[in-house]
């Protein structure tokens, strides 16, 4: 039997009255579902900018927030409030930052196939880094001739294999990203990047993976990259993201202030003078935010399963299909509760891969009507959300002292219908 919901894998501002209700933010999660409907993306606001604080005096300037975690209008200025650069890694990304009002140089454009299109866009904006990722995208800086020369990271693919699920490593050599260390590319990208009055090279940049517990595999990519990153005599060096975080019963991870310590501190180790900076996104956002559902319908098949279908599903979190995440489930009108019942929260979608969580821990008296809560699912959630089946992809709210502020409205059918002709 499962106990009662682990606290790490709340928002720092999560309260459990002597009713067992939890509120985030001063506000009562049960009220706030019954007021903005469901499925609902609550944030924990004083937690993210927590988090991008923490970041900020861990790495110094320079350290950037991950945007493809969670982007909206809201996030981008409270990151740009906190300090934080911000990593956009598409033409798409970069609009809402600067939208957002966040100056252009400070975003980071990265991306392995960027267009020329958005290359022009992030030039003709100014911005702050540009992560260059291949020789062809080389011909396409110079071909587009900037007036003044870009200030530019070299991205390379250190080969180290962190510790993570294939589909987020991206440090290996068979990588469809950056220029490889091994081969040699990593030194004719800077060789060639330096001759070109297009660019400023005055990075290098290296991502290995996402989700990653052990600062070890961080440790690995440092040793990987020192003495080419000596060579260079570049003066910044930039090891990506990665950070992991809790999600279920058991797990912990290190803090934004860990890694910092053991990247600059292996760094230095090695004889890397060049500023050290990281560009974390789960780390930032994901505990922060949980979502909100409804259930629907419990079917129970004795001795199989039992079926808890809530209001949403593989269109607001598609990670358990994708990479077989796991979450948590809970109650917040019994947050303290014991999880005696074994179910499977499944979404609304036609197929039956639509697990929200394969094997959820409930309290006994779960029934229809209630609001269940997938916490940390503020990070590759509501941006990787789809409207798969038409369905709507759910509002976002920010809570901080008993305000409830709606940063991202729900959508409705004529949002569904807006690009038809
Ligand atoms: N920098 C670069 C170049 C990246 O590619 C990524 C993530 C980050 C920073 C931020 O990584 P983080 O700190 O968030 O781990 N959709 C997957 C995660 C994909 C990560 C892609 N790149 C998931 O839901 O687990």
């Amino acid at each position: 039997m499962a106990g009662p919901l682990p606290r790490n894998v709340l928002p720092d501002s999560a309260v459990v009255d002597g009713a067992g209700r939890l509120s985030v933010g001063g506000r009562d999660l049960v009220e706030l579902a019954d007021e903005l409907g469901t499925p609902l993306f609550v944030y924990d606001e004083a937690h993210l900018r927590a988090r991008a604080r923490e970041a900020v005096a861990a790495f110094g300037d320079g350290v950037a927030y991950a945007s493809k975690a969670f982007l909206c209008k809201a996030m981008a200025a409270l990151a740009h409030e906190e300090g934080m650069w911000i990593d956009v890694a598409t033409g798409g990304e970069l609009a809402v930052a600067l939208a957002a009002g966040v100056p252009a140089g400070r975003l980071v454009l990265h991306g392995n196939n960027k267009s020329v299109a958005e290359l022009q866009a992030a030039v003709d904006a100014g911005i702050g880094r540009l992560v260059v990722d291949s020789f062809d995208e080389l011909d396409r800086i110079d071909a587009i001739g900037p007036t003044q020369p870009v200030p530019a990271y070299i991205r390379v693919t250190p080969g180290v294999e962190a510790h993570t699920h294939e589909y987020v490593m991206t440090g290996q050599v068979d990588s469809k990203f950056g220029f490889g260390l091994a081969s040699g590319d990593a030194a004719a990208a800077v060789q060639r990047a330096r001759k070109s009055t297009a660019l400023d090279v005055v990075g290098v940049h290296a991502h290995i993976g996402s989700q990653i517990f052990l600062l070890h595999s961080f440790e690995k990519e440092i040793e990987a990259l020192a003495q080419f990153v000596r060579d260079a005599g570049v003066r910044e060096l930039c090891i990506g993201g990665g950070l992991g975080v809790a999600y279920v019963e058991g797990e912990s991870a290190p803090t934004i202030t860990e890694w910092a310590e053991t990247v600059i501190g292996a760094c230095r180790a090695a004889g890397v003078d060049a500023k050290v900076t990281a560009e974390p996104g789960r780390a930032i956002a994901a505990t922060a935010g949980l979502t909100l559902y409804r259930v629907g319908t419990i079917k129970e098949i004795p001795g199989v399963r039992t079926y808890l279908s809530v209001d949403g599903g593989m269109s607001d979190n598609p990670r358990p299909v994708l990479y077989g995440s796991g979450y948590e489930a809970f109650l917040p009108r019994a947050t303290a509760a014991d999880r005696p019942r074994g179910v499977s929260v499944v979404g609304k979608h036609c197929e039956s891969g639509d697990m929200v969580v394969r094997d959820a821990a409930v309290p006994a008296d779960v029934a229809v009507g209630d609001v269940l809560c997938t916490p940390v699912t503020g990070a590759y959630g509501h941006s990787m959300a789809s409207n798969y089946n038409k369905v709507p992809r759910p509002a976002v709210v920010f809570v901080r002292e008993g305000e409830a502020r709606v940063v991202v409205r729900r959508e409705n059918h004529d949002d569904l219908l807006r690009l038809d002709l």
